[in-house]
């Protein structure tokens, strides 16, 4: 674990917001870490956090199967906020009555507070604008607390008893919608529970070298860099520790934007002097994707090729002991969430199964990081700005944005599209108000004229969305003038594509990429 000192345990009853609490938290400068609620007492003792998070939840206490915590981390006498469901966790084990309620209260509701002098709620005007959403709500109050404020539809909206440093809140101060959000959680964390925010990149980089040095020893490590912000992320840090005793390999794969593959090997083994392997495979690649059209055909053949051709490349290193890998920790949370992984509508199979085959023990330095972390974390290791603020791409690269057979002419006029969209999203200064944007080539032929030729030529769609976190998106509304100097450019420069067209469509229920 590379934090000392203070940290909160987030207990996850199931909310959409749980991971919005721990960066919340996170970003008062104190460390926090989720855990499904269902957690051991000793799992929970083990960790011996500062204070305890109640997350909110979709079920209703007193449903048979209602998620519950192990009880006695209400006698341990740490500081405990309970968020909604939290809330009503607190009440129901500890003598309350929770009802269903007949007005459900959603979305914005002005809360009351009556007590102003309790810790909780210090710095906040007497009334504040926050965000409900529950059906339960809390009727009779627990043993030894008090009832600090209220709204129109929660006549017990937070309650609080001082001695024991319980709080609840039947609202969610995570969320931006509530204004004095922030400052309540700031208030749990350093009036309740008097905590130390010493949680920073700085920190966080000066301690994790520690623990990779002790880790590694006089190992060889070995890092796939494929140009994602995460690995790229990961490979510096780990650099940073060991210098030359990591080993990168940045594998092309051919399904690589325009530039991309040039701009790794710069960046890594010029501006920071990291030992980079450089391999070009993109005929393999391209060998074992002919004639396959089905998109997850095509991610299981990449997937497959990239192992191959990595555990071949990784033999100049045999002595090697460990892989680096970029795992962040949405990608931990998810895979231990008490609810299960989420159904998997794509499998984003990238480099699965690699430390198994090549017998090599993991080091994932990011494990701990949300996204915003990780971009902190490469800025203070002096990774330029343009690759930390990069779009997402996917593993599989442009083999699922050529729809239908991928071909090396396909993924050529691909690139062009793609690299003419997103240079005018540079120069006009609208590339960061997309999540991602790019080009896709789709396998039709549409009637057009130039000159005085009739032309039977391709058609280009161009995909802009906005998203949080890439769960669902919308799509992004691009100056029209901006899009029509885009469509022209791609027609005109673009030989082979004499139409394009703008995806409108969401997520729900459209995907982000085509395939
Ligand atoms: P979808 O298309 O599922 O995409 O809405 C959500 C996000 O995931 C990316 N994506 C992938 N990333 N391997 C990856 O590493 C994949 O196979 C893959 N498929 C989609 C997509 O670019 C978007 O950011």
């Amino acid at each position: 674990m590379a934090h000392s000192g203070d940290s909160v345990l987030i207990l996850d009853f199931g909310a959409q917001y749980t991971q919005l609490i721990a960066r919340r938290v996170r970003e008062q400068g104190v460390y926090a870490e989720i855990f499904p609620c269902n957690a051991s007492l000793e799992s929970i003792l083990e960790y011996n956090p500062s204070a305890i998070i109640l997350s909110g939840g979709p079920a209703s206490v007193y449903a048979p199967d209602a998620p519950k915590c192990a009880k006695e981390i209400f006698t341990l006498g740490k500081p405990i906020l309970g968020i909604c469901y939290g809330l009503q966790v607190i009440a129901y084990e500890l003598g309350g009555q929770v009802d269903s309620s007949a007005s459900r209260e959603f979305g914005r509701a002005e809360l009351i507070i009556d007590y102003r002098d309790c810790p909780l709620f210090s710095d906040l005007p007497g009334k504040t604008n926050v965000w409900m959403s529950h059906g339960d709500k809390l009727t009779k109050l627990p043993e030894g607390f008090y009832i600090v404020a209220h709204s129109k539809n929660s006549p017990i909206g937070a309650i609080a008893n001082d001695e024991k440093k319980i709080y609840g809140v039947q609202f969610h101060p995570e969320v931006a919608h509530t204004t004095g959000g922030a400052q309540i959680i700031a208030n749990f964390l350093f009036d309740v529970a008097h905590l130390k925010a010493n949680w920073s990149a700085a920190n966080f980089i000066e301690a994790t070298i520690e623990e990779i040095r002790e880790a590694v020893g006089d190992k060889t490590v070995i890092c796939a860099l494929s140009g994602g912000v995460d690995s790229a992320v990961a490979a510096a840090l780990v650099h940073k520790a060991i210098g030359h005793q990591l080993k990168c390999i940045h594998v092309d794969n051919g399904l690589m934007r325009r530039g991309e593959s040039k701009e790794v090997v710069h960046t890594f083994r010029d501006h920071f002097g990291i030992d980079l392997d450089f391999v070009d495979a993109s005929k393999l690649f391209l060998d074992r994707l002919a004639g396959v059209t089905d998109p997850e055909q095509k991610r299981k053949i990449i997937g497959k090729a990239f192992i191959d051709v990595f555990v071949e490349e990784a033999k100049k290193f045999s002595g090697a002991g460990f892989l680096v890998q970029g795992t962040i920790y949405p990608d931990v949370i998810e895979s231990m969430s008490f609810k299960g992984p989420s159904a998997t509508i794509k499998s984003h199979h990238n480099v699965g199964g690699l430390p198994e085959i090549m017998s090599l023990d993991l080091i994932e330095p990011l494990r701990e990081l949300f996204k915003d972390e990780v971009r902190n974390v490469g800025r203070s290791l002096g990774i330029p700005e343009q690759f930390i603020e990069r779009h997402p791409f996917p593993g599989p690269g442009l083999a699922i944005r050529v729809i239908g057979e991928v071909t090396k002419p396909k993924l050529d006029l691909l690139r062009s599209a793609d690299a003419i969209f997103l240079e005018e999203l540079h120069s006009n200064n609208i590339y960061h108000s997309a999540w991602q944007a790019f080009a896709v080539l789709l396998p039709i032929q549409t009637v057009g004229v130039m000159g005085d030729e009739r032309t039977y030529d391709s058609v280009c769609a161009i995909r802009a969305v906005t998203s949080v976190d890439g769960m669902t998106a919308d799509w992004a509304r691009l100056p029209h003038d901006i899009l029509a100097i885009i469509s022209n450019r791609i027609s005109n420069e673009c030989k082979g594509i004499s139409r394009v067209v703008y995806d409108i469509s969401s997520k729900p229920p459209a995907t982000i990429e085509w395939e």
